[in-house]
Formats: structure tokens, sequence, C-alpha cells
């Protein structure tokens, strides 16, 4: 066993992010601390308005927060500007959305062509073979509103592995899924971080599948607590010295 310590790959300290609002400001989240490393699988539950979508566009630099710093690799993505954060995202970070958003005039094949091509790094293997890994080569030249939800989902997985990102947020990637969909998403993300090392944060509700991971938080009143097993390992508390 190695004793060394991962780098982190995205590191949050004590993030806030308040929403201004006409009936007043809305303090979502008040201070989060985190720390993701390569390869890793964390997973945060919350109640719904909790803030989790919120927390993980922050994370990956879709948004900016109130307070607060963001590191992806050491660098400080609060400090970005648009155009060095875009690239941040398309080449290192992979998003499977909430909602899916996938480009309904465009086939499953062109969805997950896409970013590459804004990455200008196109691959059509990489793409044929990530289509496989999801089992969705067969269905390549469908458009998204063809297919069922676990399929929509699979494709928004693809989408997001095709740049080879070191991280990928993924929000309630079950969420939408009848319980056997559920578990073959689910299945599909295990053997990707296995089998390539990618770090994944998802974002459920299903705290039972949570449960089952070393690294589970909830995040609840704008902070992040340990979830059902015990979380907070040494090396995930970080102190101000190590970001600022
Ligand atoms: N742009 C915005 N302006 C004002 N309030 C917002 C904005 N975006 C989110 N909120 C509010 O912030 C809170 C957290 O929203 P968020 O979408 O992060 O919750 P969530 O935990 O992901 O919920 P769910 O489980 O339902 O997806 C909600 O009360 C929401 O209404
Ligand atoms: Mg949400």
């Amino acid at each position: 066993m190695s004793d060394i310590v991962e780098a982190p790959l995205i590191s949050a300290f004590d993030v806030k992010k308040d929403y201004e609002t006409p009936v007043g400001v809305l303090e979502i989240l008040r201070s989060v601390q985190l720390i993701i490393r390569k390869g890793e699988m964390v997973f945060i539950t919350g109640k719904s308005g909790s803030g989790k979508s919120t927390l993980l566009h922050l994370l990956g630099g879709l948004d900016r927060p109130s307070q607060g710093k963001i590191h992806f690799e050491g660098r400080d993505m609060t400090e970005m500007s648009e155009k060095e954060l875009a690239r941040i995202r398309s080449r290192h970070i992979g998003f499977v959305f909430q909602f899916y958003h996938l480009l309904p005039e465009l086939t499953v094949y062109e969805n997950v062509l896409l970013p590459t091509l804004i990455a200008g790094k196109s691959n059509r293997t990489w793409v044929k073979e990530v289509l496989k890994r999801v089992r969705l080569w067969n269905r390549r030249t469908h458009f998204p509103s063809e297919l069922s939800g676990g399929e929509q989902q699979r494709v928004a997985i693809a989408r997001a592995l095709v740049n080879h990102p070191a991280v990928v947020l993924c929000d309630e990637p079950t969420g939408n899924l009848d319980s056997e969909n559920a578990a073959s998403v689910m299945a599909l993300i295990n053997e990707l971080n296995t089998q390539e090392g990618q770090a994944f944060l998802i974002v459920t509700h299903d705290e039972e599948m949570a449960g089952r991971y070393d690294r589970t938080y909830r995040l609840h009143e704008g902070v992040l607590m340990p979830g059902q097993r015990p979380v907070l390992r040494p090396e995930t508390i970080i102190s101000p010295k190590q970001i600022l």
C-alpha cells in the first residue's frame, strides 16, 4: 500500500452561495468544504432544495460562489475568466445533468461527438468506443426523443466521458429511472471508476444507494455533514493554508 496521497482534483473551501430574489436573499450554501481526489467515488445526498445542484454547478465551474474558494488541480477557479473556465470544463470535467440536457436536434452519435469538436480533439474511434461502453452504439442514429429515460441518461454519461475528464459530476444520474435502469447506470459508473480511474461526484436522493459507498455526505442547512457512514477521513478535512 502506498502512503502517497493524491493531490486534490477539486477542493472547495468555505464555499457560500446566496441568491438574491425579489423577496430577499436566499442563503443556500453556508460553508461547504470538500476535497475530491483522483479515482474517488463521492456521494452527496440531501433534501430537495438543499442546494445539491447549486453545489455541483459551483464545483464544475458553471457558476461562481458568493464567497470562498474552489480550486481545480490547485488553480483557483473563482479567479478565472469565463474563457479559462470553459476550457477547464471542456477538457477536464464531465457533467451529467439532472435532466440530461441532450440536444434534441442531434442524434445520439452527434450528441456525444460534439464535446470533442468543441475541445478541438475529435476522435471518432473513441466516440464509438464510449458509445459501445454505454451499450448504445446500435442506437447511434436515433434522436433523444426516440430513447427511453435510461437510454438518454446513458447518452448523457457517454457525452460526459468522451473527453476523458479527470472527474465526472453527476446530478441525480438515476433520479428519473426505474430500479432496473438505475442499477444498470450505477453498474456502468462503477465499472468506469474502476477501469478508467475517473473520479465521480454523485448527487442523489437515494440515501440507500449512497450509503453503500465510503464517502457519503449529506447537504443540510448549507453545510456538508457526514452521511450514513463515517466519511470525514483526516485527509478530507482541509485547512485554509492548503488552499490559500
Ligand atoms: N438562480 C436561482 N435564483 C434563486 N434561487 C435559486 C436559483 N437556483 C436555485 N435556487 C434555489 O436554491 C435552492 C437550492 O436549489 P438546488 O437546485 O440546488 O436544489 P437541489 O438540492 O438540487 O434540489 P433537487 O433535489 O430538487 O434537485 C432552491 O430553493 C432553489 O429554489
Ligand atoms: Mg437538483
